[in-house]
């Protein structure tokens, strides 16, 4: 059901369309970077150049991470999942920072908010980086401020600068995971939101919805998958094996979207594009998949099928899937809150009751 009004993202998932404040997203994944379409999220219009090349400056100077968090990412279990790592993560940035009770007013809530937006974006890659890094043994390498985010987050994984095709198409990636129509967690971010708590409450509350198996945490069941059906000739058999089993095939699917995930497409090229010999095979067994599954169940592939591919031809690690997805929609979750808080009122639902009969004698 309806549940508030938005001008972010539009989704229509009978015809396979989504819009970001009215522009087709294969459009925004191929023509803008990461910065520009959190710009426009944020602002619901695209930046001048001018106006772009200070957005741009703003996360430049935001790459910092407080060295009491660094201080706690060190003791992070290394064999820890990271997704809950983050979630940790985020809360205790929030404890280390936040000396003030949550705001009173949603005017006040969104000022904070607006103030940390790009700080809290820029933070969530960095952690998801360090997480990475500390568990290895190694430290973060120093920040630069001469490469855009999707670039400077490999730089920070790995350690080495990547190459142009690398940060394009993470880049790609990014801007099509950063908002997608009230989702769990955006709707999640919303709701909590509402009671005007704190921006961290928020962010650790959307990011545990994010990694759920049925939400965010399904892209880390596809690479498995696929690697498991080994080559595309077995998976077919696969596939019609988990059907009768009554198994679910992770990547397709989707609670919105009845024919082809748009956001399909420009992963598919972009893994297609960047692919080494054993990354072409892992896309040629998930367009099988994708085949066998519209033809036995007209259910079809959703983002996760290819993203799956492409973040593995990155060499990024399966269990960081979850958390790149979460560093990009946190544009989004901010996206939605602001719009939230701009014109706030508390969500309480009212639920059917279904209990023994009121008036019940104690
Ligand atoms: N594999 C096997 N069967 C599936 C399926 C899948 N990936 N996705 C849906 N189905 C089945 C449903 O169980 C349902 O069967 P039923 O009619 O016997 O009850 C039928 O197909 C229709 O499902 P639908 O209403 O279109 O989807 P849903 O809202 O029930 O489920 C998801 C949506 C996302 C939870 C589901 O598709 C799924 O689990 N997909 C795999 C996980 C995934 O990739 N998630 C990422 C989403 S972006």
């Amino acid at each position: 059901m309806v549940v508030a009004r938005s001008a972010k993202s539009y989704v229509d998932g009978q015809a396979g369309v989504f819009n970001l404040c009215g522009y087709d997203i294969r459009d925004v994944a191929e023509k803008i970077s990461f910065e520009e379409s959190t710009y426009l999220l944020w602002h619901g219009h695209l930046p001048t150049r001018s106006e772009l090349t200070a957005f741009e400056q703003e996360f430049r100077a935001a790459r910092s991470l407080p060295p009491e968090l660094i201080a706690f990412l060190k003791t992070v279990p290394h064999d820890a999942v990271p997704m809950y790592a983050l979630r940790t993560a985020m809360s205790v940035l929030g404890l280390q920072t936040m000396k003030e009770l949550p705001a009173q007013t949603p005017g006040e809530a969104l000022a904070i908010v607006k103030k940390l937006a790009v700080s809290l974006t820029v933070r969530m890659g960095m952690i998801v980086a360090a997480i990475h890094r500390f568990r290895q043994g190694l430290e973060l390498p120093p920040v630069r401020s001469d490469l855009g985010e999707a670039a400077h987050f490999l730089y920070l994984l790995n350690g080495t600068e990547p190459g142009t095709d690398a940060a394009d198409a993470f880049d790609t990636a990014l801007v099509l995971h950063c908002d997608h129509g009230f989702n769990n967690s955006t709707f999640t971010a919303r709701v909590v939101s509402s009671s005007l708590t704190d921006i961290y409450s928020v962010l650790v509350a959307a990011i545990g919805s994010l990694n759920g198996p049925l939400h965010g945490g399904a892209n880390v069941q596809v690479l498995p998958m696929l690697q498991e059906i080994g080559d595309p000739a077995n998976a077919e058999a696969w596939v019609l094996d988990q059907l009768k089993n009554k198994r679910v095939v992770m990547g397709i699917g989707h609670p919105v979207y009845k024919v082809v995930d748009p956001r399909k497409d420009p992963l598919k090229r972009m893994a297609t594009k960047l692919t080494s010999q054993s990354s072409a095979k892992l896309i040629s067994i998930a367009e099988k998949v994708e085949e066998v599954m519209a033809r036995e169940k007209k259910l079809h592939a959703n983002v996760d099928l290819y993203s799956a591919p492409l973040f593995h031809a990155l060499g990024i690690p399966t269990d960081l899937f979850t958390p790149i997805f979460a560093a990009s929609r946190t544009t989004g979750w901010l996206a939605q809150v602001m719009e939230q808080l701009e014109d706030n009122r508390i969500y309480r639902p009212e639920c059917e009751y279904v209990g023994p009969p009121v008036g019940r004698e104690f």
